[in-house]
Parts: structure tokens; C-alpha cells; sequence
């Protein structure tokens, strides 16, 4: 479970917060969904939540550790797969696996079976042994999302996760994410892709100009349009049409 209170960030030489006060808890056993505009403050929210950015107020727990107290330990509970890939060129991809499973502490026999198990499920246990540097993007990507995997996180985190992926290793990332849900972890990840949010997300939290403009199911999301607006049929709408409506609604109201 990932909760943040009151979460505020604003960047050296930037006259706006790129997160304003946000509060958010990200429950376990839920795929959780973070949609909005570019810009919108995702990939901040998740730089702070994982240790990665010091927020200027607001606090962050991860499984009810506190990230600025006890951040090594608040970091093994996680796992973080980046919005951009760059890896660290020069290594093969197996030194690279084994160095994040050394920084973790994982036994031969487990790092084993997870790279195994996963470099197999998303087609890369040909180049192990290759150098990342000779990588293409998608499989820079997959290589991280094995890495984010091999100390077997209680929170999975993915920034943007399905871009440059193909159709079978976008199949197989969803695939583990219920895998994952099922067996109680936490999943939460950003994505532009309304279809891939609208299939995969039990629960979402939509942000625009870094404050959460909603969160809750997709129904509910629907029902609250109809609540407000009056309209019938929300639940023919797709979800896309939802979000551009969601955050014009909301950007009438604050400016
Ligand atoms: N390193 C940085 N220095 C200064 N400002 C930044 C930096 N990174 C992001 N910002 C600003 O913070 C705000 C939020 O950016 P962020 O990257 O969190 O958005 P995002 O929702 O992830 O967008 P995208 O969908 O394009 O990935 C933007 O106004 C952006 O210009
Ligand atoms: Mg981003």
C-alpha cells in the first residue's frame, strides 16, 4: 500500500507547483490506474513516492514505512519501472540483472527462477548475455521491468509502462499485473493509453495541473458525470471522452 498526505512540489526555477497538495492512497490487491494531461505531475508523483524526488511538504508511506525517515526500507518495498529506459549502456543485460538483485540481496536460486521466469514471458532470454547498449527501446523497457521485478515488490510503480512495447509484451505486462493483484500486491501505473486504462484499472486517479481532480472506478466516474451534468447514456461513454470532459469540467472551475 502506497499513501501520500499532502504532497507539494515545486521545481528549482519553476514559479508553480508541479504537485499541489496531493493526498492519494493506493490500496493493495487493486490495478490503480494515473491518468492525466501532459504535464499533468504523474511523473513527479511518482518520483517522490519512490524516494527519487524530496517533496517540499506532505509525507509518504510506503506499506506504513516512512519514505523520509527510512527510505532504504521504504525502497525495498517497491519497485520502479521509469518512463524513460536508459539503462546503464555498457553492461550486459544479465550483469545488469544481477547487479539490482545484488543491491537487493536476493539468493542465486531466487534471481534464478525471476529472470528466468520473466525473460522467457517477454522473448529476451536470447540476449542475456548481449550488451544493453544494442538494445531496442521495447526491450530496454522489458529489461527494466524484469529488474523491477526481481526482488519480488510489494508495490509494483510503472511510469508510462506500454509505450514501445509490442502487442505480446504489452499482453504479457497486463497479464502480471493481475497476477500481481491477485496475490494482494499493489500495482499503480501511469498511462496515456485510455484503453488500456479502461481495460486494465480496477480503480484511477485522474490529475491535471498537479492536484487529483478524481479518483475512484470507472463507473463511479460515470455515475458522477450523470450526477452532475444530468446526461444519460455515461455508460456508453468511453473513457476517454470521460477524462477530456472530465478535466475541461475542471478547469472551468479554477480559472
Ligand atoms: N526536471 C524538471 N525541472 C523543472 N520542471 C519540471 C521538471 N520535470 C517536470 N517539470 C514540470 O513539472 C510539471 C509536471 O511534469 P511531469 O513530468 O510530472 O508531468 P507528467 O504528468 O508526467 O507529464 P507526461 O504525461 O508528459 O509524462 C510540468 O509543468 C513540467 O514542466
Ligand atoms: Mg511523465
Amino acid at each position: 500500500m502506497i499513501e501520500l498526505f499532502n504532497i507539494s512540489k515545486t521545481y528549482a526555477k519553476s514559479d508553480r507547483k508541479a504537485v499541489d497538495s496531493l493526498s492519494l492512497k493506493i490500496p493493495d490487491g487493486k490495478i490503480f490506474g494515473f491518468l492525466g494531461p501532459n504535464g499533468a505531475g504523474k511523473t513527479t508523483t511518482i518520483r517522490v513516492f519512490c524516494g527519487a524526488l524530496e517533496p517540499d511538504s506532505g509525507t509518504v508511506l510506503i506499506d506504513g514505512i516512512p519514505m523520509a525517515e527510512r527510505p532504504l526500507e521504504a525502497k525495498r518495498h517497491l519497485g520502479l519501472v521509469h518512463d524513460n529506459p536508459e539503462l546503464f549502456n555498457r553492461l550486459k543485460a544479465n550483469e545488469y540483472l544481477n547487479f539490482v538483485a545484488d543491491v537487493f540481496g536476493i539468493s542465486a536460486e531466487e534471481r534464478r527462477l525471476r529472470i528466468q521466469e520473466y525473460s522467457g514471458r517477454f522473448g529476451l532470454a536470447d540476449v542475456l548475455s548481449a550488451s544493453i547498449g544494442g538494445f531496442s527501446r521495447g526491450m530496454k523497457q522489458k529489461l527494466g521491468v524484469i529488474a523491477s521485478l526481481i526482488h519480488d515488490p510489494s508495490n509494483w510503480v510503472l511510469d508510462e509502462p506500454m509505450v514501445g512495447l509490442d502487442p505480446q509484451s504489452a499482453f504479457e505486462l497486463k497479464e502480471i499485473m493481475r497476477q500481481r493483484t491477485k496475490a494482494g500486491r499493489c500495482v499503480f501505473f501511469s498511462t496515456h493509453v485510455m484503453e488500456v486504462a479502461e481495460k486494465v484499472c480496477d480503480e484511477l486517479a485522474i490529475i491535471d495541473k498537479g492536484k487529483i481532480i478524481f479518483t475512484g472506478t470507472i463507473d463511479a466516474l460515470r455515475r458522477r458525470r450523470e450526477g452532475v451534468e444530468g446526461r444519460k447514456g455515461a455508460e456508453e461513454e468511453s473513457l476517454e471522452r470521460l477524462f477530456l470532459e472530465l478535466v475541461d469540467s475542471s478547469r472551468g472551475e479554477t480559472t
